[in-house]
């Protein structure tokens, strides 16, 4: 065993190369100890025999999903459990995710700050789950590294205010980004968009014009759309981004939960730059999310966020700061988050992706065949060749609101949906044919909003049998909310 005087110990503390419990050993006696991960006391007596080890699957994924069975009350009173399709917003909790976090509560302490025990294990967890975040992402820390966030939307901003160095840079977007990934950029410099088709397909053809049109220093797009669905052929952008010498920030906010994810391309050109993503997207309800970016693009960049945990030392007039991860991380950080990110990459991995995908290939095609057939419906997008889409379909009627519809199906037979422009609004203009003028009107209408599409968004635990009873009250509900709208104040063109 190495000895190590205090002094150095406690260097290699703030460097982050030791956990506190072994610097405050080494303190202590002059060496450097291996921390000892403490195991929480579970009390006296004879140990229950441990339960078998669950094996998780896309069928019988749904038993442990919570809250899928709470009875929800109705509008008449009566209750049943809510059917849930609106899972591109926020998925519910996984039952493994909710038992790791309450056992990780029982050694939790602060992390990469505390001198205890139990503050060694949450540092040594916080720290491992990035290499498990890392390899959910198809790499390793041999070539990329994780920086914890609290959402896409976070991680997206910070990762603007990093990379942006001049309101002259150019950014390159797409005509179907989220609010998310357009408006931190756009608020920073010159943003030049690429379209998309009449179906909503982002045209890789405009990203290669405006790519040889323009000086472009990053290229960012969606893996997947909150809209329509649609997964992005991220590794032919990042080639193009490259040869044209930009750095590729991908969106992953939808991607995560539905499809494996790898940051490496075929070919070394192919491979991705940065990485965004949600964990409350995938099944762990307590925020966080997380940044990848290649190690050397996260240690040559900052965001414009300072504070504790940043820091080696502050004097009164300078400052010397860590390096990556921390330097992205100022601030105490979301450990549960981070345990519950951790245990959902387990477990949809066991559920396997190959098997999700399918599993929202049948409710897609099911959902898609029931709804084109109904009188007035416009489903949007591609209801033919539907293998590019993760589980999202989008619709409207001709003579229903959305609004009054998605409110109805809420209240009367427990159907949760959304329905709006969902935070991508150039987006859901195009693709449902509003104008400029339209949108004017749009934003000045403060009580009925009406404008949009309804959103079905599918979890890996949605059933069939949800699709088919969607369907056979959907004739019902939409007759409802076109009496529920003579209540309601007109207030714009597509009312
Ligand atoms: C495609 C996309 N990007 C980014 C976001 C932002 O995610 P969050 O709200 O978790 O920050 C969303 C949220 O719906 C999204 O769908």
């Amino acid at each position: 065993m190495a000895t190590l005087d205090r002094r150095s110990a406690l260097k290699l503390l703030a460097l982050g190369v030791i956990a506190p419990g072994a610097a405050l050993a080494a303190c202590a006696n002059g060496t450097t100890p291996e921390p000892a991960p403490v195991e929480p006391d579970q009390g006296g007596g004879t140990p229950e025999p441990e339960p078998a080890p669950v094996s998780y699957t896309i069928d019988n994924i749904r038993d442990y999903v919570v809250g899928v069975d709470e009875p929800i009350a109705l509008e008449d009173g009566t209750k049943q459990p809510q059917i849930c399709f609106d899972n591109a917003a926020t998925t519910p909790a996984l039952v493994p995710v909710l038992e790791e976090v309450q056992s990780r509560l029982l050694t939790y302490g602060s992390i990469g700050r505390g001198f205890s025990p139990k503050s060694d294990i949450s540092t040594e967890v916080y720290y491992t789950t990035r290499d498990k975040v890392l390899e959910f992402l198809g790499t390793s820390s041999e070539n990329y590294t994780c920086v914890y966030v609290n959402t896409a939307t976070d991680g997206l901003n910070k990762l603007a205010s990093a990379l942006v160095e001049s309101p002259d840079d150019i950014v390159l977007a797409t005509r179907a980004e989220h609010h998310a990934n357009d408006l931190p950029w756009r608020n920073r410099c010159k943003v030049v968009y690429a379209e998309v088709d009449e179906k909503g397909r982002i045209i890789y053809e405009d990203i290669e014009r405006l790519l040889t049109e323009n000086d472009v220093k990053i290229v960012t797009v969606t893996a997947a759309s909150n809209v329509t669905g649609y997964v992005t052929d991220v590794h032919r952008v990042a080639k193009m981004a490259h040869e044209h010498g930009a750095k590729i920030v991908v969106d992953g906010a939808q991607i995560v939960a539905h499809r494996a994810f790898s940051m490496e391309g075929g070919a070394p050109e192919e491979s991705i730059d940065y990485f965004v993503f949600s964990a409350h997207k995938m099944y762990t309800p307590f925020g966080g999310g997380a940044i990848v970016g290649r190690t050397e693009e996260i240690q040559a960049h900052a965001p414009r966020f300072w504070g504790g945990g940043t820091v080696l030392v502050v004097s009164d007039d300078w400052v010397e700061y860590k390096n990556a991860p921390e330097l992205w991380e100022a601030g105490s950080p979301n450990y549960l988050s981070v345990v519950g990110l951790g245990k959902a990459i387990d477990v949809l991995r066991e559920v396997g992706f190959d098997a999700i995908a399918e599993h929202e290939q049948r409710l897609n095609r099911k959902l898609i065949d029931g709804l084109v057939t109904q009188p007035n419906i416009i489903v949007y997008g591609d209801t033919e060749q539907i293998d590019d889409k993760v589980g999202v379909v989008t619709f409207n009627y001709s003579d229903v609101n959305t609004m009054v519809l998605a409110l109805r199906l809420a209240a009367s037979y427990g159907i949760a949906t959304r329905r709006g422009a969902f935070c991508a609004h150039p987006y859901v203009w195009r693709l449902t044919g509003v104008t400029k003028e339209e949108i004017e009107g749009f934003a000045n209408c403060t009580d009925v909003n009406t404008m949009g599409m309804v959103r079905v968004s599918f979890g890996i635990y949605n059933t069939e049998e949800e699709v088919d009873r969607f369907l056979e009250i959907l004739p019902e509900a939409v007759e409802r909310a076109k009496e529920d709208m003579k209540h309601y104040i007109r207030c714009d063109p597509q009312y």
